[in-house]
């Protein structure tokens, strides 16, 4: 038997996507394989968000293209957002690569790679033939944990976003089929959902009656399925954040207590500039609304600093809603033009030192509120949904809290089941503590 191994880069939605990869080279005959070494066929599925994927894809490449080197026959594949971004010149910047797909084309993989994946003439496909991935069979990590793609593609132009060029215009899955795909998780199983769009709050304006198809009532209909005790989403986008999703949010009780609502920057002008569709002041209004109806939700963010333009002022504004908000978690990029999006050709680009600079000083903020953050939940007891041993220490088990925050903890559960854990310590990134009687656990 021939074996596979994908390498993913990106988002949680590559991740899936990658899953769906793996699906599919199994249901052409293919095993998986126990390293990239080993592999007969190795995929990459790939991101382009920034220039550092696109590098680290570059010597990941290389090492393949020695091992196909030794051995004719391997088969090498690169799928995903870079892919796409470089469907013309993929294969002369890269000779080694047989086949090449966009995020959209993942179904067509298998008739490329032929049954038992032996590789077929070279080939590129992109956004014309898009499909959901949705309804191949897929490989999951964990049983009792799953991404549900509601919608694929994004509608928005934000300047510096490469994503809208290689995914598409968005294009929502229908409830009845998310649905469906829901309850059969369930049955198997499956107890935390995490529903993935580019703008996932934005599902359902492109279906009709849209009246029944708002990001809220899909909420709703997620948490009715028996057997689904936690829900998660990402990435919302601020300006499609509606008063019924944050009802939606408050009232269900599997909806966790989570929001990653991505900021960019705290500069009215810069915000501007990126295309982003509101203000820091309409951002902070909307941080306390949901505080307001939500009590005890945590906060994630994504920050760029040093987009064209950005002075020392439009950052001190970023440091101020940073402050303001108190993220749980944040992860900060230092901007990176990409080819085609408008930023990339916008005068005033920030030179690297400053933008350096300007990124250290926002990490030890950001650093500082995550850590308070974990710090304030010391003596509670939290709900964990053990995911199985830590990674460092075998005898200490891992889970994650509804508030998203990863906890190492001295316990006996089984992965999967959900534990009362009391929090004795904490740093900015996890928690620790140790479980609780099981008495009174939701299992
Ligand atoms: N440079 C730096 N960061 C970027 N992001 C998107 N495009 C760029 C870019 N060109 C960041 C945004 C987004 C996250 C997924 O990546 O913060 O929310
Ligand atoms: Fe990377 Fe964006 Fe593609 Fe995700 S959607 S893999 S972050 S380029």
């Amino acid at each position: 038997m021939r074996r596979y191994h994908v390498q993913t880069f990106g988002c949680q939605m590559n991740a899936h996507d990658s899953e769906r990869i793996k699906g599919m080279l199994e249901d052409i005959g293919l095993g998986e394989a126990t390293s990239a070494d080993d592999a007969d066929v190795i995929v990459f599925n790939t991101c382009t968000i920034r220039e550092k994927p696109d590098t680290k894809l570059a010597s990941y490449l290389g090492a393949a293209a020695a091992r196909k080197r030794e051995d004719p026959s391997r088969v090498i594949a690169v799928g995903g957002c870079y892919a796409e971004a470089q469907r013309d010149r993929i294969f002369s910047l890269y000779p080694a690569v047989d086949v090449a797909f966009g995020p959209g084309s993942i179904a067509h993989l298998g008739d490329w790679l032929g049954a038992g994946g032996v590789g077929v003439a070279r080939g590129a496909f992109g956004l014309d033939d898009r499909a959901f991935a949705a309804a191949l069979p897929t490989h999951r990590e964990r049983p009792f944990q799953a991404w549900v793609q509601v919608s694929m593609g994004c509608n928005s132009t934000c300047s510096y976003c490469i994503v809208p060029a290689v995914r598409g215009r968005e294009q929502s899955r229908t409830p009845g089929e998310i649905l469906a795909e829901v309850t059969q998780l369930a049955q198997g199983g499956v107890k935390e959902l995490t529903l993935l769009g580019q703008n996932v709050n934005s599902w359902g304006r492109d279906l009709v009656p849209a009246i029944q198809t708002e990001f809220g009532e899909l909420l709703r209909a997620c948490d009715a399925v028996e057997g689904i005790e936690r829900i998660r989403f990402t990435s919302p986008h601020p300006k499609d954040f509606r008063d019924p999703v944050i009802a939606a949010m408050a009232e269900c009780d599997a909806v966790c207590e989570q929001i990653h609502l991505p900021l960019q920057s705290g500069s009215a002008r810069i915000l501007k500039a990126m295309r982003r569709t509101y203000t820091p002041e309409r951002y902070l209004a909307l941080v306390e609304k949901l505080r307001a109806a939500i009590p005890d939700v945590a906060f994630g963010t994504d920050i760029i600093v040093g987009f064209p333009g950005e002075t020392e002022e439009d950052f001190a504004g970023t440091l101020a809603v940073v402050e303001q908000v108190g993220f749980d978690s944040a992860f900060t990029f230092v901007y990176s033009p990409r080819n085609g999006t408008d930023a990339a050709t916008m005068e005033e680009q920030v030179p690297h030192e400053v933008k350096i600079e300007r990124m250290e000083r926002l990490v030890e903020v950001t650093q500082r509120h995550a850590r308070e953050r974990n710090e304030s939940r010391v003596g509670r007891v939290e709900e964990v949904l053990v995911e199985g041993p830590s990674r460092t220490e075998e005898t200490v088990l891992r889970g994650r809290t509804r508030r998203n925050t990863t906890v190492n903890f001295t316990g006996t559960a089984d992965a999967g089941t959900l534990v009362p854990v009391l929090i004795e310590s904490a740093t900015s990134t996890t928690l620790r503590g140790t479980q609780e009687a099981l008495v009174g656990a939701a299992n």
